[in-house]
């Protein structure tokens, strides 16, 4: 059973990580996909919601696990019994961040190895902070993110402007 884990904060989920999931889901047996629970991003949608968020959106694959995982990411992958990670990458300018997790990950563990994948390029503008601000903002983000997401974005800022 080779298992692969795709760890990140998904704040919400959207479009962009799911084109990577599907990648990743085609090439792993299992695919954990792992919410980042204390993010250094401060997330706008706490733990509950965000994997309650991402379980939806991949239902239809039998071979995604959706968790939470607190700590050292590779202390997560190997409980998980996982032999990669798996990130997605959009243009160069996500390269060095990514290059240095990954060779951090590696000295940690060396026998992890971290894989990039390339998102499709229809989605190598999206990312998580952009479509919170275009949603709070009152613009389209549909095709950017789930249906499910979108709603739930747009009644979430609707409120916060009614307030
Ligand atoms: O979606 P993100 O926010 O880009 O994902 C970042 C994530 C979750 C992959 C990264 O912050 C992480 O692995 N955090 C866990 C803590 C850890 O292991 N840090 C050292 C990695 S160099």
């Amino acid at each position: 059973m080779f298992t692969a884990i795709y760890p990140g904060s998904f704040d919400p989920i959207t479009n962009g990580h799911l084109d990577v999931i599907g990648r990743a889901s085609r090439l792993a047996d299992r695919l954990v996909v792992g919410v980042l629970l204390n993010s250094n991003k401060n997330p706008m949608y706490p733990i509950e919601e965000r994997v309650e968020m991402t379980r939806e959106a991949v239902k239809s694959y039998p071979n995604i696990e959706v968790t939470h995982f607190d700590g050292l990411l590779v202390e997560f992958a190997e409980r998980e019994g996982a032999r990669i990670i798996v990130r997605g990458i959009r243009a160069i300018s996500d390269y060095e961040f990514e290059l240095q997790m990954a060779l951090m990950n590696r000295r940690l563990k060396p026998d992890l190895e971290t894989v990039f994948l390339m998102a499709g390029e229809q989605y190598s503008f999206v990312s998580s902070r952009i479509i919170k601000e275009v949603a709070r903002l009152g613009g389209d983000i549909g095709g950017m993110v789930p249906p499910h997401v979108e709603a739930l974005l747009k009644a979430r800022f609707e409120k916060e402007l009614t307030k």
